[in-house]
């Protein structure tokens, strides 16, 4: 029976890994290392720092964590550049007439983001008012695959680890999910994962989950 969900952001809520792709290709670009779509899929779900190490493997020099900043404030700079060009016209109806019908249901919801840009993008797509709590990056010392962000959103509404339900388009997030004993339906390429308990080919299958 479940009483919460806790919802992934980028690629679940919106679709911003476009945006994340074309940050992070210009400060590829800009040192020379190569980037491609197929390096950002595995971006999903990975904090920010831990997404430049990963872009790092294709670097041949080492950077010293000074240098890392510099480039981590660039990506995110240009990344909320993108966002800011983002309206509620970019949440798609589907989207949010299910999020509607789960609250008109009695569900908790809430958002459990490894970014710490969920604020902005919460706010630019005008979903204020449609969660119970927010868990993101900026209050979280781990990032997925551990269950912090997940435990942290249930603990916010109140609810026990078996009564939530993760909506997770990343194998960093399923994984998460499953380390905090929650249940997770994957949407997207997630789906293709053995982890997860229900996949979703739309968002408002949902409803059929949460009755
Ligand atoms: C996750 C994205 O939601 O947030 C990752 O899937 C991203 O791709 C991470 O790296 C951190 O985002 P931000 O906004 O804090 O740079
Ligand atoms: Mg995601």
């Amino acid at each position: 029976n479940y009483k919460a969900v806790i919802f992934d952001l980028d690629g679940v809520i919106c679709h911003t890994d476009h945006y994340h792709y074309l940050a992070w290709k210009e400060v590829a670009d800009e040192l020379g290392i190569y980037f491609d779509e197929s390096i950002n899929h595995r971006l999903r779900g990975v904090s920010r720092k831990e997404s430049f190490d990963i872009i790092l493997e294709r670097y041949d020099k080492i950077m010293g964590e000074e240098d890392k900043e510099i480039y981590l404030t660039k990506k995110n700079e240009g990344y909320q550049k993108l966002l800011k060009g983002m309206t509620p016209s970019d949440l798609s109806e589907e989207t949010k007439n299910t999020l509607l019908e789960l609250r008109k249901r009695g569900m908790k919801l809430a958002i459990g983001s490894s970014s710490k840009n969920a604020g902005l993008i919460i706010k630019q797509l005008g979903l204020e008012h449609f969660f119970d709590a927010v868990s993101d990056g900026n209050m979280i010392t781990h990032s997925k695959p551990h269950p912090e962000v997940f435990q942290k959103a249930a603990s916010m509404v109140n609810c026990e680890a078996e009564n939530c339900l993760v909506v997770e388009d990343a194998k960093a997030g399923l994984e998460a999910a499953k380390a905090g004993g929650m249940d997770c339906a994957a949407v997207g390429d997630a789906v293709k994962s053995p982890l997860a308990d229900y996949k979703l080919s739309s968002f408002r299958q949902l409803l059929e989950i949460v009755e």
